[in-house]
C-alpha cells in the first residue's frame, strides 16, 4: 500500500491488524452465501454464454427488469451463433425495455468477434474477455471468476459500499485512487478456491443486507469484521457519490400523421442518444436552443402542428430531457416535404404504422411516453 493512499484513507496500524484478522472473512461470507444466495436462472448451471448475457443486460438495468427479458432472450437466442447472426429488428425486440440499445449491438458484435477471433470458442480468462467488444473490466472479471475460477475482483456499487463499511471509509472512495484501492483490497480478500462465489456473495450481501438505505446489520454474517458497524458509522459510509453535472436538454417529438388514414410515421434514427432505435422523429435542442425555437424551426419547414398537452420527462445517463410532443396531422409527403424531412431528421428507414400497432413497434421508454400523450387526446 502506498503512503499517500495510506494517509488519504487514514489507515492506522489498528486497521492493518484488522486486515490480517480478515482471514476467516471469506469463509463466513461464503457460508452465508451458500444458504442465502439469490436464485437467479444463470446461477443454476454455470454457462459462459448465460453469464455473459446476464452481465451485459444488468449493466444500468435493475435485476427485476432484467429477469423476464433474460429468459426470453436465452430462449430465442440460445447460443453464440444465433446471437451473432440475429437480425437487427429481432434483436431490438428482444432488448425492448432494457434501454441503452447500443449494449445489444455490442453484444452481437462481441459474438461475431468471438467467432472470428477465437474460432467460436469462448475465451477462458480475463485478459482475453477484456478484448471482446462491449466487455469492460467489470464484465470480464465476472465471467473470468464465475466461469473460469480466476481470482479477479468484481467491484460494482454494492461492493464499494460493503468495502467502505468494512474499512469505515468515509471519504475518497469514488475517485480513481479510491476505486483502485478498493480493487486491490478485494483482490487480497478473494479466496482462490471459489472466486466466482465470493464475488457474487459480495454483490448479494450489498444488495440484500448491506443496503444503501436501512442496512440490516443485525443479520449481517460479517458484522464482526465491519469497522463501521463497530464504530456506529455505517450511515456515513460510503460518502455520497459526487454527481456528474447532468445536462438538461429540450426535445420535440414530432408525430406525423397521414391525412387520409390513421397511420403515423416512425423512423430508424441515426443520430443522438437514441441512434439505431425506431421511434418518432426527434428534434433535440442544444443548451441555448429552447423548445420555442425548435417549434419555430418546424413552422419554418412549412409544417403546421398542434402542441399536445403533457410534457414528458426522461432521464438517461447525464442527460435530463424535457420533451414536448407535437402533432402534424396535415402531413403530405411530396418531393418538397420529403427533402425538408430528410435534411432535418437523420434516419435510415421510414415506416408508416397504423396507430393501433405503434406500441408493438416502439422500444424506447421515451417513445412510449410520447405514445401515451398521443393516446390521451
Ligand atoms: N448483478 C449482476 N450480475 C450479478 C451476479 N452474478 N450476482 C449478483 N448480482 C449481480
Amino acid at each position: 500500500m502506498n503512503k499517500e493512499i495510506y494517509n488519504k484513507h487514514k489507515i492506522t496500524t489498528v486497521d492493518l491488524c484488522l486486515f490480517f484478522n480478515m482471514k476467516n472473512f471469506s469463509k463466513d461470507l461464503l457460508d452465508w452465501y451458500n444458504v442465502n444466495k439469490r436464485p437467479f436462472p444463470w446461477r443454476e448451471n454455470i454457462n459462459v454464454y448465460h453469464t455473459w448475457i446476464c452481465e451485459i443486460m444488468s449493466q444500468q438495468t435493475i435485476l427485476s427488469v432484467v429477469l423476464p427479458r433474460y429468459k426470453e432472450f436465452i430462449k430465442e437466442l440460445p447460443n453464440l451463433k444465433s446471437l451473432a447472426f440475429c437480425e437487427d429488428e429481432r434483436l431490438r425486440k428482444l432488448w425492448a425495455g432494457l434501454g441503452y440499445y447500443a449494449r445489444a449491438r455490442n453484444l452481437r458484435k462481441g459474438a461475431q468477434f468471438i467467432i472470428d477471433e477465437f474460432q467460436g470458442t469462448f475465451p477462458t480468462n480475463y485478459s482475453s474477455w477484456i478484448k471482446v467488444p462491449g466487455c469492460g473490466p467489470y464484465t470480464a472479471s465476472v465471467i473470468a471468476s464465475i466461469c473460469f475460477n480466476e481470482p479477479v475482483a468484481c467491484v460494482d456499487g454494492n461492493v464499494v459500499r460493503v468495502v467502505s463499511r468494512l474499512l469505515n471509509l468515509q471519504a475518497n472512495v469514488w475517485d480513481k485512487q479510491g476505486q483502485d484501492y478498493i480493487h486491490r483490497y478485494v483482490n487480497q480478500l478473494i479466496p482462490i478456491e471459489s472466486p466466482g462465489d465470493f464475488n457474487q456473495a459480495m454483490m448479494d450481501l450489498g444488495a440484500t443486507v448491506c443496503k444503501k438505505q436501512n442496512p440490516t446489520c443485525e443479520i449481517c454474517p460479517v458484522k464482526h469484521y465491519c469497522q463501521a458497524f463497530n464504530k456506529e458509522t455505517v450511515s456515513l459510509c460510503p460518502p455520497v457519490k459526487p454527481r456528474k453535472n447532468s445536462q438538461e436538454e429540450n426535445i420535440v417529438a414530432v408525430i406525423f400523421k397521414k391525412i387520409s388514414s390513421d397511420e403515423v410515421l416512425l423512423i430508424m434514427r441515426e443520430q443522438g442518444f437514441l441512434a439505431k432505435t425506431i421511434g418518432f422523429p426527434l428534434i433535440s435542442s442544444n443548451e441555448n436552443l429552447k423548445i420555442q425555437i425548435s417549434l419555430d424551426a418546424i413552422k419554418k419547414m412549412g409544417f403546421s402542428f398542434t402542441k399536445l398537452t403533457g410534457e414528458f420527462k426522461h432521464s438517461i445517463t447525464h442527460h435530463k430531457i424535457v420533451g414536448t410532443a407535437i402533432l402534424v396531422n396535415d402531413f403530405n409527403f411530396n418531393s418538397k416535404t420529403e427533402k425538408i424531412f430528410q435534411k432535418q431528421f437523420k434516419f435510415s428507414e421510414l415506416q408508416w404504422i397504423p396507430f393501433s400497432q405503434l406500441k408493438h413497434n416502439l422500444s424506447s421508454s421515451l417513445d412510449l411516453k410520447v405514445l401515451k400523450i398521443l393516446s390521451s387526446i
